[in-house]
């Protein structure tokens, strides 16, 4: 290979042709591809469309390599499954292996073979629009995701099932701490300590990488001061050196031409040097490595056995996709929609990530013989609940809307609509045995560049669940959104609450499920909703502080004009059944760190029970606490969850196991430093983060 052939193995660029079958072909692709100056390409798709673009690299060019084709399948390609933070709120990786099962067979049926998905950026920022698209505040349940998702997505983790015809590549994102933007501003400053970095932001993709994941990607923010696109101690040191990383790093988006505008490098050819050398393999959109690349080696700026280990990893890829011997898709085999099988696995994935938030006066499930429903609101007819960064599908493949479910789910009852006009809605409340309430968030509002200052339901919807409550008349609320929301007053005096998320392309069907209890809602809450926006960031990992907040005490850590602790909790989820659970008792009282290091673990067993009177879903959750250590550990940290299911009175026990990697933590030290210490440990059982009962372990 020449030193031009090899960098264009290191050149992504984005398509800006149509992208069904038959679609144009940009021109500067093509050259680049004939030219071999490509190696990949984003946001085409289609079996004619990508095999007509393979066919000019693989026969026209002069070694004939293939181009490794990705796309955005966040969660479904033509299926949209709930958005990643639903999905979270399931407790159960279960749902986003189905996601990613639906969507290996749809995406690489159209000629991708790549996504850049799962993104497991922990946040504890509701401001911040791209919290709809990971698995939430906490680090275990990020880490727990990443993998379920990784593992559909691509099969073993020696990366030995990429060739099939259902497998993709999958991409760990953002790497790493975006979700740590200061103020919840996209692409903002991230700085913090290493052992936080260590503790809560890396752990999903450290997870990741043990399963195999076969790209990351870089994240646009910079990280202690420098950017994740040139920041060796992340990509090199940490990824590349501590974790073995062997696949590849590319960039996201034109992160490395940002380099210049971080004020990190002056120009492109300064950014392509400073990035490939900090351990970037691939650059997406922007073409420094193209266009200076050549310079950089003849300089040695950019050393030869880097640019050589950087191609070895895509070409390594592309070999185990299989591109070379089957660069071609099979354009017969297309799937062009989705299936009736997609669509039921979609709306059964949307039922289980739904969080029954209050259900007063047993408010819901909705009698099945009710003789009229209102369904009002600005979502209430939406047939657009797919979420951000919904794949091809949403453009196509409308979501069923919750007036049309609740119309095929009741269909004796007369079921009127409402709008968004608050007069209107009472109008129709008045008329109603009950009305449901269909508020929420656009869309829009949530995902990439989608900061939101104010985290309340968007203008004019309190108003009109405020009109709707004031008939006087049974009424539910439903939320359809992206994000944690600051919930008003509207919400002590609604009836029933029940978080739909944005749940997809069978979103409404989902939402009449668990409306009219074909489904017991059995979510729990991925993120912690705060009580104001001045409240944030509030998250249930969070440090004791040395005056934790005492009602008693005026010099305690408080807000004076704020009722103390969320709104909702991290973990809260209530069903139309009720369960107790046992305290959590560890089968034996300590545990020395020779024993841990060495593997042994401390099972705890919790007893949980249904008490009411249907079949429903209990997520029992494990929390830790290390009471007393050389850094400050959170209050409580996940370590175990469990999502069962009871017929009435029905009992199990659930039995977690206590390792070395539950008890102990990261220091500050940059080299990586991971210690398990001396002490009490406390542990909480139960159904939330604020699980009362809790049993102690001395590791010794
Ligand atoms: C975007 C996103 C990233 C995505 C990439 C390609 O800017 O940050 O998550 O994979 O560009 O679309």
């Amino acid at each position: 290979m020449t030193v031009q052939e090899k960098l264009g193995q290191l050149q992504q660029l984005t398509w800006t042709g149509e992208t069904g079958p038959g679609g144009g072909q940009t021109a500067e692709t093509e050259d680049a591809a004939r030219a071999g100056r490509l190696g990949s390409v984003l946001n085409i798709h289609g079996a004619a469309h990508t095999n007509a673009l393979q066919r000019i690299a693989v026969e026209d060019s002069r070694l004939g390599i293939p181009l490794l084709f990705g796309l955005d399948v966040i969660h479904g390609f033509w299926t949209t499954f709930p958005i990643p933070l639903a999905q979270a709120a399931a407790f159960d990786p279960e749902v986003s292996r189905s996601d990613a099962e639906v969507a290996n067979a749809e995406t690489r049926t159209n000629g991708v073979r790549w996504t850049f998905a799962p993104m497991m950026d922990v946040t504890h920022e509701p401001r911040w629009g791209r919290i709809a698209e990971g698995s939430g505040e906490d680090p275990y349940l990020n880490a727990a995701y990443a993998v379920a998702k990784i593992r559909a997505h691509q099969g073993a983790a020696d990366g030995s099932e990429l060739a099939h015809d259902d497998r993709l590549a999958a991409c760990a994102k953002h790497f790493v701490a975006y979700g740590g933007a200061e103020g919840g501003r996209d692409y903002n400053t991230v700085d913090m300590s290493e052992q936080r970095l260590r503790n809560h932001y890396l752990p999903p993709f450290k997870a990741a990488i043990d399963a195999g994941a076969a790209t990351v990607m870089a994240a646009f923010n910079t990280v202690g001061g420098v950017p994740a696109h040139g920041n060796a101690h992340t990509m090199q040191a940490i990824l590349k050196d501590e974790w073995d990383f062997d696949g590849f790093v590319v960039s996201d988006y034109t992160g490395v031409q940002e380099l210049i505008a971080h004020g990190f490098a002056e120009d492109g050819a300064d950014a392509a040097a400073l990035a490939f050398t900090a351990g970037m393999d691939m650059e997406m959109v922007s073409t420094n490595i193209t266009e200076h690349g050549e310079s950089l080696v003849e300089s040695g700026a950019l050393p030869l056995d880097r640019l050589d280990d950087a191609v070895a990893r895509v070409l390594r890829l592309k070999f185990a996709l299989g591109l070379f011997e089957t660069p071609y898709c099979d354009e017969s085999a297309e799937i062009t929609e989705p299936s009736p099988a997609a669509r039921a696995a979609a709306r059964a994935a949307a039922a289980r990530c739904m969080v029954l938030l209050k259900n007063e006066a047993s408010a819901l499930p909705l009698a099945p013989d009710l003789a009229s429903v209102a369904v009002v609101g600005p979502f209430a007819d939406s047939t657009d609940l797919h979420g951000t960064w919904a794949g091809p599908g949403c453009r196509r493949f409308p979501s069923v809307s919750v007036v049309e479910a609740v119309r095929e789910a009741a269909p004796s009852a007369t079921v009127t609509h409402a709008g968004t006009d608050p007069s209107q809605a009472a109008d129709a409340a008045r008329a109603a045995d009950v009305t449901v309430v269909v508020v929420g968030e656009d869309p829009a509002l949530s995902g990439e560049a989608a900061a939101r200052a104010d985290i309340a339901l968007p203008a004019g919807q309190e108003e009109l669940i405020a009109a709707v409550a004031a008939t006087g008349r049974p009424y539910v609320v439903v939320l359809v959104n992206g994000r944690p929301l600051v919930l008003g007053d509207w919400y002590d005096a609604a009836p029933a609450v029940l978080e739909a998320w944005h749940g997809g392309i069978e979103a409404g069907s989902a939402v009449a499920d668990a409306l009219f209890g074909a489904v017991n809602p059995g979510g729990k809450l991925p993120v912690t909703f705060p009580r104001a926006v001045g409240q944030i960031p509030v998250y249930y990992n969070h440090e004791s502080t040395g005056r934790p907040y005492d009602p008693d005490e005026k010099y305690t850590s408080k807000y004076l004009d704020l009722e103390d602790g969320p709104r909702l909790p991290f973990g809260h989820g209530l069903s139309y059944t009720t369960f107790t659970t046992s305290e959590p008792t560890p089968t034996r009282e300590s545990i020395t760190r020779d024993e841990l290091a060495a593997g042994a673990t401390v099972e705890v067993t919790v007893t949980v029970t249904n008490t009411g009177h249907r079949t429903g879903d209990e997520t029992v959750q494990l929390y830790v606490h290390d009471v007393a250590a050389s850094i400050a550990q959170p209050v409580r940290k996940l370590r175990g969850f469990r999502r069962v299911t009871l017929a009435p009175g029905a009992t199990t026990t659930v039995t977690f196991p206590l390792g070395e990697e539950d008890l102990g933590f990261w220091t500050n030290d940059p080299a990586g430093t991971f210690r398990v210490e001396r002490g009490r440990f406390d542990v909480y059982a139960g159904t939330s983060s604020t699980a009362p009962a809790y049993g102690t372990l001395r590791v010794l």
